[in-house]
Protein backbone atom coordinates (compact mmCIF):
# COMPACT_ATOMS: atom_id res chain seq x y z
CA UNK A 1 0.00 0.00 0.00
CA UNK A 2 1.49 3.46 -1.04
CA UNK A 3 2.35 5.81 2.01
CA UNK A 4 -0.48 8.56 3.13
CA UNK A 5 1.24 11.92 1.92
CA UNK A 6 2.51 13.58 5.50
CA UNK A 7 0.31 16.43 6.17
CA UNK A 8 1.71 19.24 8.05
CA UNK A 9 -0.79 19.97 10.81
CA UNK A 10 -2.12 22.99 10.88
CA UNK A 11 -3.17 24.94 13.70
CA UNK A 12 -6.74 26.24 13.63
CA UNK A 13 -6.67 30.21 13.74
CA UNK A 14 -10.41 32.01 14.15
CA UNK A 15 -9.44 34.95 13.21
CA UNK A 16 -6.18 37.32 12.41
CA UNK A 17 -6.50 41.05 13.56
CA UNK A 18 -3.80 43.35 11.77
CA UNK A 19 -4.05 46.97 13.47
CA UNK A 20 -3.72 49.59 10.74
CA UNK A 21 -5.85 52.71 11.95
CA UNK A 22 -2.67 54.23 13.33
CA UNK A 23 -1.90 58.05 11.91
CA UNK A 24 1.67 57.50 11.58
CA UNK A 25 2.32 61.38 11.58
CA UNK A 26 6.02 61.20 12.48
CA UNK A 27 6.19 59.52 7.96
CA UNK A 28 5.45 63.00 7.11
CA UNK A 29 3.52 61.78 4.62
CA UNK A 30 0.18 62.05 2.56
CA UNK A 31 0.39 58.75 1.22
CA UNK A 32 -1.04 56.19 4.74
CA UNK A 33 1.99 54.85 6.41
CA UNK A 34 0.77 51.19 5.83
CA UNK A 35 0.67 51.96 2.11
CA UNK A 36 4.47 52.98 1.69
CA UNK A 37 6.18 50.34 -0.24
CA UNK A 38 8.82 48.17 0.71
CA UNK A 39 10.78 45.58 -1.53
CA UNK A 40 7.73 46.44 -4.49
CA UNK A 41 4.66 46.22 -1.71
CA UNK A 42 2.70 48.33 0.34
CA UNK A 43 3.78 47.75 4.18
CA UNK A 44 0.68 46.19 5.03
CA UNK A 45 0.53 43.73 1.57
CA UNK A 46 3.63 41.93 3.69
CA UNK A 47 1.72 42.16 6.99
CA UNK A 48 -1.53 40.56 5.42
CA UNK A 49 1.12 38.00 3.40
CA UNK A 50 2.18 36.77 7.00
CA UNK A 51 -1.31 36.96 8.58
CA UNK A 52 -2.82 34.81 5.30
CA UNK A 53 -0.02 32.11 5.79
CA UNK A 54 -1.96 30.43 8.75
CA UNK A 55 -5.01 30.38 6.72
CA UNK A 56 -7.58 31.97 9.53
CA UNK A 57 -10.96 31.63 9.28
CA UNK A 58 -11.40 35.28 9.26
CA UNK A 59 -8.29 38.17 8.02
CA UNK A 60 -9.58 41.80 9.63
CA UNK A 61 -7.68 44.77 9.24
CA UNK A 62 -8.92 47.45 11.56
CA UNK A 63 -8.22 51.12 9.73
CA UNK A 64 -8.99 54.53 10.75
CA UNK A 65 -6.57 57.03 10.24
CA UNK A 66 -6.68 57.87 6.26
CA UNK A 67 -9.23 54.73 5.74
CA UNK A 68 -10.23 56.06 2.29
CA UNK A 69 -6.91 55.33 0.63
CA UNK A 70 -6.31 51.88 3.02
CA UNK A 71 -9.65 50.84 2.32
CA UNK A 72 -9.30 51.39 -1.26
CA UNK A 73 -5.98 49.22 -1.39
CA UNK A 74 -7.51 46.40 0.96
CA UNK A 75 -10.71 45.94 -1.53
CA UNK A 76 -9.01 46.10 -5.05
CA UNK A 77 -5.56 44.12 -3.94
CA UNK A 78 -6.39 42.17 -0.96
CA UNK A 79 -10.29 41.36 -1.41
CA UNK A 80 -9.90 38.21 0.94
CA UNK A 81 -9.30 40.65 4.12
CA UNK A 82 -12.54 42.35 5.37
CA UNK A 83 -12.29 46.01 7.07
CA UNK A 84 -12.77 47.45 10.46
CA UNK A 85 -13.36 50.72 11.19
CA UNK A 86 -12.12 52.53 14.19
CA UNK A 87 -13.55 56.11 14.02
CA UNK A 88 -11.58 57.67 16.35
CA UNK A 89 -7.63 56.27 17.80
CA UNK A 90 -8.62 55.32 21.18
CA UNK A 91 -5.57 52.35 21.59
CA UNK A 92 -4.94 49.40 20.75
CA UNK A 93 -7.45 47.58 22.98
CA UNK A 94 -10.57 49.63 21.67
CA UNK A 95 -8.85 48.87 18.17
CA UNK A 96 -9.04 45.10 18.48
CA UNK A 97 -13.03 45.50 20.08
CA UNK A 98 -13.52 47.16 16.84
CA UNK A 99 -12.69 44.29 14.76
CA UNK A 100 -14.48 41.59 16.95
CA UNK A 101 -17.55 44.01 16.20
CA UNK A 102 -17.89 43.20 12.70
CA UNK A 103 -17.11 39.31 13.30
CA UNK A 104 -19.02 38.57 15.75
CA UNK A 105 -18.71 35.88 18.24
CA UNK A 106 -15.33 34.13 17.91
CA UNK A 107 -14.07 30.11 19.25
CA UNK A 108 -10.54 29.46 19.17
CA UNK A 109 -7.23 31.72 18.80
CA UNK A 110 -7.27 35.16 17.81
CA UNK A 111 -3.97 36.71 16.08
CA UNK A 112 -3.13 39.98 16.58
CA UNK A 113 -0.53 41.92 14.89
CA UNK A 114 0.17 45.53 13.09
CA UNK A 115 -0.03 46.76 9.80
CA UNK A 116 3.35 48.72 10.33
CA UNK A 117 5.59 45.37 11.08
CA UNK A 118 6.44 44.71 7.46
CA UNK A 119 9.12 42.04 8.52
CA UNK A 120 7.29 39.48 10.56
CA UNK A 121 6.69 35.67 9.26
CA UNK A 122 4.00 33.06 8.96
CA UNK A 123 7.08 30.71 10.50
CA UNK A 124 7.06 32.93 13.68
CA UNK A 125 3.26 33.72 13.94
CA UNK A 126 3.09 29.52 13.83
CA UNK A 127 5.39 29.28 16.42
CA UNK A 128 3.62 31.71 18.42
CA UNK A 129 0.17 29.73 17.71
CA UNK A 130 2.20 26.34 18.55
CA UNK A 131 3.36 27.52 21.50
CA UNK A 132 0.07 28.87 22.33
CA UNK A 133 -1.46 25.62 22.13
CA UNK A 134 1.50 23.30 23.51
CA UNK A 135 1.49 25.77 26.64
CA UNK A 136 -2.37 25.74 27.09
CA UNK A 137 -1.81 29.33 27.02
CA UNK A 138 -5.19 31.81 27.51
CA UNK A 139 -2.82 34.66 26.20
CA UNK A 140 0.96 34.12 24.19
CA UNK A 141 2.70 37.11 23.36
CA UNK A 142 5.56 37.55 20.89
CA UNK A 143 8.56 39.40 22.23
CA UNK A 144 12.01 40.36 21.81
CA UNK A 145 15.13 41.06 23.64
CA UNK A 146 16.62 44.32 22.54
CA UNK A 147 19.62 46.83 23.33
CA UNK A 148 17.80 49.59 23.84
CA UNK A 149 14.07 49.03 24.56
CA UNK A 150 12.95 52.81 24.95
CA UNK A 151 9.14 53.70 23.65
CA UNK A 152 7.90 49.79 23.82
CA UNK A 153 6.17 48.12 26.75
CA UNK A 154 7.95 45.87 29.03
CA UNK A 155 7.11 42.32 29.56
CA UNK A 156 6.78 41.45 33.38
CA UNK A 157 7.33 38.57 34.58
CA UNK A 158 7.38 36.85 37.98
CA UNK A 159 10.43 35.27 39.79
CA UNK A 160 9.93 31.93 38.05
CA UNK A 161 9.73 33.62 34.76
CA UNK A 162 6.17 33.13 34.34
CA UNK A 163 4.41 36.47 32.34
CA UNK A 164 2.26 38.47 34.31
CA UNK A 165 1.27 41.29 32.45
CA UNK A 166 2.84 44.45 30.31
CA UNK A 167 3.88 47.96 31.56
CA UNK A 168 4.08 50.77 28.78
CA UNK A 169 7.03 53.30 28.67
CA UNK A 170 4.69 55.84 30.06
CA UNK A 171 3.94 53.94 32.91
CA UNK A 172 6.65 52.23 33.71
CA UNK A 173 9.08 52.14 37.13
CA UNK A 174 12.46 52.74 36.95
CA UNK A 175 13.37 49.35 37.62
CA UNK A 176 11.01 48.32 34.58
CA UNK A 177 12.55 50.69 32.35
CA UNK A 178 15.40 48.56 32.87
CA UNK A 179 14.01 45.60 31.49
CA UNK A 180 15.21 44.43 27.72
CA UNK A 181 12.11 42.34 27.18
CA UNK A 182 9.63 44.44 24.83
CA UNK A 183 6.30 43.49 24.07
CA UNK A 184 6.29 43.67 19.86
CA UNK A 185 2.75 44.19 19.91
CA UNK A 186 1.90 40.70 18.76
CA UNK A 187 -0.34 38.24 20.23
CA UNK A 188 -2.39 34.87 20.29
CA UNK A 189 -5.85 34.76 22.38
CA UNK A 190 -7.63 32.88 23.43
CA UNK A 191 -11.09 34.08 22.02
CA UNK A 192 -13.44 33.73 24.82
CA UNK A 193 -10.44 35.34 27.18
CA UNK A 194 -9.74 38.70 24.85
CA UNK A 195 -13.66 39.33 24.60
CA UNK A 196 -14.25 39.07 27.98
CA UNK A 197 -10.87 41.57 28.87
CA UNK A 198 -11.62 43.41 26.37
CA UNK A 199 -15.20 44.48 28.67
CA UNK A 200 -12.59 45.75 31.25
CA UNK A 201 -9.60 47.17 30.34
CA UNK A 202 -9.32 50.56 32.03
CA UNK A 203 -9.21 54.15 30.08
CA UNK A 204 -5.55 55.73 30.80
CA UNK A 205 -5.60 58.53 32.44
CA UNK A 206 -2.98 60.20 30.28
CA UNK A 207 -4.20 59.89 27.04
CA UNK A 208 -7.76 58.72 27.14
CA UNK A 209 -6.57 55.35 25.47
CA UNK A 210 -7.38 51.57 26.30
CA UNK A 211 -4.50 49.52 26.28
CA UNK A 212 -4.24 45.86 24.81
CA UNK A 213 -1.81 44.92 26.72
CA UNK A 214 -3.78 44.93 29.87
CA UNK A 215 -5.44 41.50 28.42
CA UNK A 216 -1.92 40.09 29.96
CA UNK A 217 -2.51 41.43 33.40
CA UNK A 218 -5.92 40.69 33.41
CA UNK A 219 -5.86 37.32 32.34
CA UNK A 220 -3.26 36.47 34.43
CA UNK A 221 -5.25 37.83 37.50
CA UNK A 222 -7.96 35.70 36.91
CA UNK A 223 -5.35 32.57 37.19
CA UNK A 224 -5.26 31.99 33.43
CA UNK A 225 -1.48 30.97 32.08
CA UNK A 226 -0.01 33.83 30.16
CA UNK A 227 3.12 32.94 28.26
CA UNK A 228 5.76 34.32 25.62
CA UNK A 229 7.77 33.35 22.41
CA UNK A 230 10.90 35.21 22.19
CA UNK A 231 11.89 35.86 18.75
CA UNK A 232 14.64 34.63 17.27
CA UNK A 233 15.53 37.95 15.19
CA UNK A 234 14.17 40.54 16.73
CA UNK A 235 14.14 42.84 13.24
CA UNK A 236 10.99 40.64 12.52
CA UNK A 237 9.20 42.58 15.49
CA UNK A 238 10.14 46.21 14.15
CA UNK A 239 7.67 48.78 13.57
CA UNK A 240 8.13 51.39 11.01
CA UNK A 241 7.10 55.32 12.30
CA UNK A 242 9.64 57.21 10.47
CA UNK A 243 11.24 57.41 6.62
CA UNK A 244 14.83 56.51 8.46
CA UNK A 245 12.91 53.05 9.87
CA UNK A 246 11.66 52.34 6.62
CA UNK A 247 14.81 52.52 4.75
CA UNK A 248 16.04 50.28 7.37
CA UNK A 249 13.90 47.65 7.08
CA UNK A 250 13.30 47.99 3.79
CA UNK A 251 17.18 46.94 3.41
CA UNK A 252 16.71 43.97 5.78
CA UNK A 253 13.86 42.79 3.83
CA UNK A 254 15.67 43.04 0.60
CA UNK A 255 18.83 41.66 2.04
CA UNK A 256 16.82 38.46 3.41
CA UNK A 257 14.44 38.19 -0.53
CA UNK A 258 18.42 38.38 -1.87
CA UNK A 259 19.87 35.42 0.25
CA UNK A 260 16.62 33.35 -0.34
CA UNK A 261 17.19 33.72 -4.23
CA UNK A 262 20.96 32.45 -3.52
CA UNK A 263 19.86 29.56 -1.46
CA UNK A 264 17.54 28.67 -4.22
CA UNK A 265 20.43 28.50 -6.69
CA UNK A 266 20.83 32.33 -8.00
CA UNK A 267 24.89 34.00 -8.05
CA UNK A 268 24.12 37.52 -6.92
CA UNK A 269 27.33 39.61 -7.18
CA UNK A 270 26.63 42.33 -5.18
CA UNK A 271 23.87 41.70 -2.32
CA UNK A 272 24.64 45.08 -1.38
CA UNK A 273 23.34 46.47 -4.74
CA UNK A 274 20.71 44.39 -5.62
CA UNK A 275 17.11 44.92 -5.20
CA UNK A 276 14.72 42.03 -5.26
CA UNK A 277 11.12 42.16 -4.95
CA UNK A 278 9.26 40.00 -2.91
CA UNK A 279 7.43 38.59 -5.91
CA UNK A 280 10.25 37.90 -8.04
CA UNK A 281 10.83 34.31 -9.66
CA UNK A 282 14.81 33.67 -10.56
CA UNK A 283 15.51 30.41 -11.83
CA UNK A 284 18.90 28.53 -10.75
CA UNK A 285 22.37 29.66 -12.27
CA UNK A 286 21.34 32.60 -13.24
CA UNK A 287 23.37 35.77 -12.36
CA UNK A 288 22.54 38.65 -11.11
CA UNK A 289 25.08 41.19 -11.91
CA UNK A 290 25.79 44.54 -9.55
CA UNK A 291 23.48 47.69 -9.30
CA UNK A 292 20.44 45.27 -10.55
CA UNK A 293 16.83 45.97 -9.75
CA UNK A 294 14.50 42.73 -10.00
CA UNK A 295 11.06 44.69 -9.89
CA UNK A 296 6.78 43.49 -9.25
CA UNK A 297 6.74 40.23 -10.77
CA UNK A 298 9.16 39.59 -12.62
CA UNK A 299 10.03 36.40 -13.59
CA UNK A 300 13.52 35.09 -14.56
CA UNK A 301 14.57 31.62 -15.94
CA UNK A 302 17.62 29.52 -15.29
CA UNK A 303 20.75 30.33 -16.82
CA UNK A 304 20.51 33.63 -17.37
CA UNK A 305 22.82 37.23 -17.08
CA UNK A 306 20.78 40.24 -15.46
CA UNK A 307 22.75 43.29 -15.21
CA UNK A 308 25.12 44.82 -14.37
CA UNK A 309 23.05 47.83 -13.81
CA UNK A 310 19.56 46.70 -14.80
CA UNK A 311 16.13 47.40 -14.15
CA UNK A 312 13.51 44.44 -14.68
CA UNK A 313 9.82 45.99 -13.89
CA UNK A 314 7.15 43.18 -14.63
CA UNK A 315 9.47 41.29 -16.96
CA UNK A 316 9.25 38.29 -18.03
CA UNK A 317 12.56 36.19 -19.19
CA UNK A 318 13.61 33.34 -20.71
CA UNK A 319 16.10 30.87 -20.11
CA UNK A 320 19.93 31.92 -21.42
CA UNK A 321 18.78 35.20 -22.28
CA UNK A 322 21.15 38.44 -21.23
CA UNK A 323 20.22 41.59 -20.57
CA UNK A 324 23.15 44.30 -19.99
CA UNK A 325 22.65 47.94 -18.33
CA UNK A 326 19.23 48.06 -19.74
CA UNK A 327 15.80 48.77 -18.71
CA UNK A 328 12.65 46.78 -19.32
CA UNK A 329 9.31 47.70 -18.39
CA UNK A 330 6.09 44.88 -18.72
CA UNK A 331 8.57 43.38 -21.77
CA UNK A 332 8.87 39.53 -22.74
CA UNK A 333 12.12 38.50 -23.34
CA UNK A 334 12.52 34.93 -24.59
CA UNK A 335 15.30 32.06 -24.07
CA UNK A 336 18.70 33.15 -25.50
CA UNK A 337 17.37 36.35 -26.68
CA UNK A 338 19.87 39.62 -25.39
CA UNK A 339 19.75 43.01 -24.85
CA UNK A 340 21.58 46.29 -23.79
CA UNK A 341 23.35 47.58 -23.34
CA UNK A 342 21.76 51.02 -23.27
CA UNK A 343 18.27 49.03 -24.16
CA UNK A 344 15.08 50.20 -23.49
CA UNK A 345 12.20 47.82 -23.64
CA UNK A 346 8.83 49.20 -22.47
CA UNK A 347 5.46 47.68 -22.17
CA UNK A 348 4.19 45.21 -24.68
CA UNK A 349 8.28 44.72 -26.13
CA UNK A 350 8.11 40.97 -26.93
CA UNK A 351 11.58 39.56 -28.23
CA UNK A 352 11.13 35.84 -29.49
CA UNK A 353 13.59 33.09 -28.66
CA UNK A 354 17.31 34.48 -29.72
CA UNK A 355 16.62 37.84 -31.25
CA UNK A 356 18.82 40.18 -29.97
CA UNK A 357 18.07 43.98 -28.96
CA UNK A 358 21.66 45.99 -28.93
CA UNK A 359 22.89 49.54 -27.63
CA UNK A 360 20.60 52.68 -27.54
CA UNK A 361 17.51 50.54 -28.92
CA UNK A 362 13.87 51.35 -27.85
CA UNK A 363 11.14 49.39 -28.43
CA UNK A 364 7.36 49.45 -27.35
CA UNK A 365 4.69 47.23 -28.17
CA UNK A 366 6.31 45.47 -30.25
CA UNK A 367 7.44 42.09 -31.57
CA UNK A 368 11.13 40.65 -32.53
CA UNK A 369 10.80 37.27 -34.20
CA UNK A 370 12.80 34.62 -33.99
CA UNK A 371 16.35 35.06 -34.28
CA UNK A 372 15.78 38.59 -35.51
CA UNK A 373 18.18 41.49 -34.72
CA UNK A 374 17.93 45.03 -34.23
CA UNK A 375 21.77 45.80 -33.12
CA UNK A 376 21.96 49.53 -33.11
CA UNK A 377 20.48 53.03 -32.47
CA UNK A 378 16.98 52.37 -33.19
CA UNK A 379 13.37 53.20 -32.14
CA UNK A 380 11.04 49.90 -33.26
CA UNK A 381 6.89 51.23 -32.15
CA UNK A 382 4.05 49.03 -32.81
CA UNK A 383 5.90 46.82 -34.78
CA UNK A 384 5.65 42.91 -36.00
CA UNK A 385 9.01 41.68 -37.11
CA UNK A 386 9.08 38.31 -38.35
CA UNK A 387 11.55 35.90 -38.06
CA UNK A 388 15.40 36.31 -39.14
CA UNK A 389 14.84 39.88 -39.78
CA UNK A 390 18.09 42.18 -39.56
CA UNK A 391 16.94 46.23 -38.97
CA UNK A 392 19.83 47.61 -39.87
CA UNK A 393 21.92 50.22 -37.06
CA UNK A 394 19.59 53.73 -37.08
CA UNK A 395 16.46 52.84 -38.53
CA UNK A 396 13.17 53.22 -37.11
CA UNK A 397 9.56 53.12 -37.16
CA UNK A 398 7.80 56.01 -37.29
CA UNK A 399 4.31 55.21 -36.04
CA UNK A 400 2.85 58.06 -34.79
CA UNK A 401 1.57 61.14 -37.38
CA UNK A 402 1.01 63.45 -34.28
CA UNK A 403 -2.91 62.17 -33.65
CA UNK A 404 -2.72 58.21 -33.92
CA UNK A 405 -0.65 55.65 -33.64
CA UNK A 406 -0.17 52.76 -36.87
CA UNK A 407 1.26 49.36 -37.05
CA UNK A 408 4.83 48.36 -39.16
CA UNK A 409 5.02 44.69 -40.53
CA UNK A 410 8.20 43.04 -41.27
CA UNK A 411 8.23 39.50 -42.82
CA UNK A 412 10.26 36.87 -41.89
CA UNK A 413 14.44 37.14 -43.41
CA UNK A 414 13.60 40.42 -44.62
CA UNK A 415 16.33 42.96 -44.84
CA UNK A 416 16.22 47.07 -43.66
CA UNK A 417 19.24 48.88 -44.11
CA UNK A 418 20.79 51.10 -41.84
CA UNK A 419 19.02 54.59 -41.69
CA UNK A 420 15.67 53.65 -43.28
CA UNK A 421 12.58 55.65 -41.93
CA UNK A 422 9.16 53.18 -42.24
CA UNK A 423 6.61 55.42 -42.09
CA UNK A 424 3.43 53.74 -40.46
CA UNK A 425 1.39 52.19 -41.66
CA UNK A 426 3.43 50.22 -44.24
CA UNK A 427 4.75 46.40 -44.16
CA UNK A 428 7.63 45.14 -45.84
CA UNK A 429 6.99 41.72 -47.31
CA UNK A 430 9.09 38.50 -46.37
CA UNK A 431 12.58 38.23 -48.23
CA UNK A 432 11.97 41.79 -48.96
CA UNK A 433 15.39 44.27 -48.93
CA UNK A 434 15.50 48.04 -47.78
CA UNK A 435 18.17 50.17 -49.40
CA UNK A 436 19.70 52.01 -46.54
CA UNK A 437 19.08 55.43 -46.08
CA UNK A 438 15.29 55.05 -47.63
CA UNK A 439 12.26 56.87 -46.56
CA UNK A 440 9.75 54.07 -46.85
CA UNK A 441 6.03 54.84 -47.37
CA UNK A 442 4.75 52.30 -49.58
CA UNK A 443 4.90 48.70 -49.04
CA UNK A 444 7.62 46.82 -50.06
CA UNK A 445 6.30 43.25 -51.83
CA UNK A 446 7.72 40.10 -50.93
CA UNK A 447 11.48 39.86 -52.12
CA UNK A 448 11.63 43.35 -53.77
CA UNK A 449 14.02 45.84 -53.03
CA UNK A 450 12.45 49.02 -51.73
CA UNK A 451 14.71 52.20 -52.40
CA UNK A 452 13.60 55.82 -51.72
CA UNK A 453 16.37 58.40 -51.17
CA UNK A 454 18.62 61.01 -53.34
CA UNK A 455 20.41 59.48 -56.09
CA UNK A 456 24.13 60.37 -55.69
CA UNK A 457 25.59 63.18 -58.17
CA UNK A 458 29.14 64.24 -57.94
CA UNK A 459 30.83 67.29 -59.07
CA UNK A 460 33.91 66.60 -60.90
CA UNK A 461 37.24 68.23 -59.86
CA UNK A 462 35.08 70.49 -57.38
CA UNK A 463 37.66 70.45 -54.51
CA UNK A 464 40.56 71.22 -57.44
CA UNK A 465 38.55 74.67 -58.33
CA UNK A 466 37.08 75.65 -55.43
CA UNK A 467 39.58 74.63 -52.54
CA UNK A 468 42.91 74.86 -54.77
CA UNK A 469 45.08 75.82 -51.78
CA UNK A 470 43.71 73.18 -49.37
CA UNK A 471 45.01 70.07 -47.48
CA UNK A 472 41.89 68.47 -49.28
CA UNK A 473 43.18 69.71 -52.80
CA UNK A 474 46.62 68.44 -52.18
CA UNK A 475 45.62 65.06 -51.01
CA UNK A 476 43.52 64.38 -53.67
CA UNK A 477 46.26 65.68 -56.36
CA UNK A 478 48.46 63.48 -54.58
CA UNK A 479 45.88 60.18 -55.33
CA UNK A 480 45.74 61.50 -58.78
CA UNK A 481 42.87 63.86 -59.24
CA UNK A 482 43.22 66.08 -62.04
CA UNK A 483 41.81 69.39 -63.20
CA UNK A 484 38.44 68.68 -64.93
CA UNK A 485 36.79 70.75 -67.96
CA UNK A 486 33.93 68.36 -68.71
CA UNK A 487 31.61 69.56 -65.87
CA UNK A 488 29.67 72.86 -65.54
CA UNK A 489 30.36 73.13 -61.73
CA UNK A 490 27.17 75.88 -61.17
CA UNK A 491 24.52 73.10 -63.11
CA UNK A 492 21.64 71.77 -60.90
CA UNK A 493 21.83 68.47 -62.02
CA UNK A 494 25.13 68.03 -59.66
CA UNK A 495 22.68 67.43 -56.72
CA UNK A 496 21.76 64.53 -58.59
CA UNK A 497 18.16 63.07 -59.51
CA UNK A 498 16.11 61.99 -56.59
CA UNK A 499 14.75 59.27 -58.51
CA UNK A 500 16.68 56.06 -58.98
CA UNK A 501 15.58 53.79 -61.97
CA UNK A 502 17.23 50.30 -60.79
CA UNK A 503 18.34 49.27 -57.63
CA UNK A 504 21.56 47.53 -57.63
CA UNK A 505 22.21 45.18 -54.34
CA UNK A 506 25.54 47.17 -54.02
CA UNK A 507 22.89 50.63 -52.97
CA UNK A 508 21.98 48.43 -50.22
CA UNK A 509 24.22 49.06 -47.29
CA UNK A 510 22.80 47.58 -44.59
CA UNK A 511 25.51 46.64 -41.56
CA UNK A 512 26.35 43.36 -41.96
CA UNK A 513 25.20 41.15 -38.85
CA UNK A 514 26.83 41.98 -36.33
CA UNK A 515 27.65 39.15 -33.95
C1 LIG B 1 2.24 49.35 21.28
C2 LIG B 1 2.12 48.57 22.57
C3 LIG B 1 3.52 48.40 23.17
C4 LIG B 1 4.42 47.69 22.17
C5 LIG B 1 4.42 48.43 20.85
C6 LIG B 1 5.17 47.62 19.82
C7 LIG B 1 -0.04 49.15 23.48
C8 LIG B 1 -0.76 49.95 24.49
N1 LIG B 1 1.27 49.28 23.47
O1 LIG B 1 2.75 50.62 21.59
O2 LIG B 1 3.44 47.63 24.35
O3 LIG B 1 5.72 47.60 22.68
O4 LIG B 1 3.09 48.64 20.37
O5 LIG B 1 5.30 48.36 18.66
O6 LIG B 1 -0.65 48.38 22.76
N2 LIG B 1 -3.41 51.29 16.40
C9 LIG B 1 -4.71 51.31 15.99
N3 LIG B 1 -5.62 52.02 16.69
C10 LIG B 1 -5.29 52.71 17.80
C11 LIG B 1 -3.95 52.71 18.21
C12 LIG B 1 -3.03 51.98 17.51
O7 LIG B 1 -5.06 50.69 14.99
O8 LIG B 1 -6.19 53.34 18.38
C13 LIG B 1 -2.43 50.54 15.64
C14 LIG B 1 -1.37 51.42 14.99
O9 LIG B 1 -1.75 51.74 13.67
C15 LIG B 1 -0.15 50.53 15.03
C16 LIG B 1 -0.38 49.64 16.22
O10 LIG B 1 -1.74 49.69 16.51
O11 LIG B 1 -0.07 49.71 13.88
C17 LIG B 1 0.45 50.09 17.42
O12 LIG B 1 0.11 51.39 17.74
P1 LIG B 1 1.17 52.38 18.34
O13 LIG B 1 0.51 53.64 18.63
O14 LIG B 1 2.36 52.41 17.46
O15 LIG B 1 1.52 51.63 19.70
P2 LIG B 1 2.72 51.92 20.63
O16 LIG B 1 2.40 53.07 21.48
O17 LIG B 1 3.96 51.96 19.86
CA1 LIG C 1 4.58 52.06 17.07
Amino acid sequence: MPEAPLEVERIPIAAVIVLAAGAGTRMKSSLPKVLHPMSGHPMLWHAVKAAAGLDPRRLVTVIGHQREQVGHYLDTELPGVTTAIQDAQLGTGHAVACALETTGDLDGIVIVTYGDVPLLTTATLTALATEHVEAGNAVTVLTAVVEDPTGYGRILRSDQGSVVGIVEQKEATPAELAITEINSGVYAFDAAVLTDALGKLTTQKSNGERYLTEVLGIAHAQGKTVGAVVADDAVETEGVNDRVQLAELSRRMNARLVRQAQLAGVTVLDPQTTWVHADVTIGRDTVIAPNTHLEAGTVIGENCVIGPDTTLIACEVGDGAQVLRSQCQRAVIGPRASVGPFSYLRPGAVLAEGSKVGAYVEVKNSTIGEGSKVPHLSYVGDTEIGAGVNFGAGSITANYDGESKARTTIGDRAFIGTNTTLIAPVTVGAGAFVAAGSTITDDVEPGDLGIARGRQGQVRGWVLRRRPASAASAAAVAAGARQSDDFDADSASAEGSPVPDSGSASTVSGEDNPT
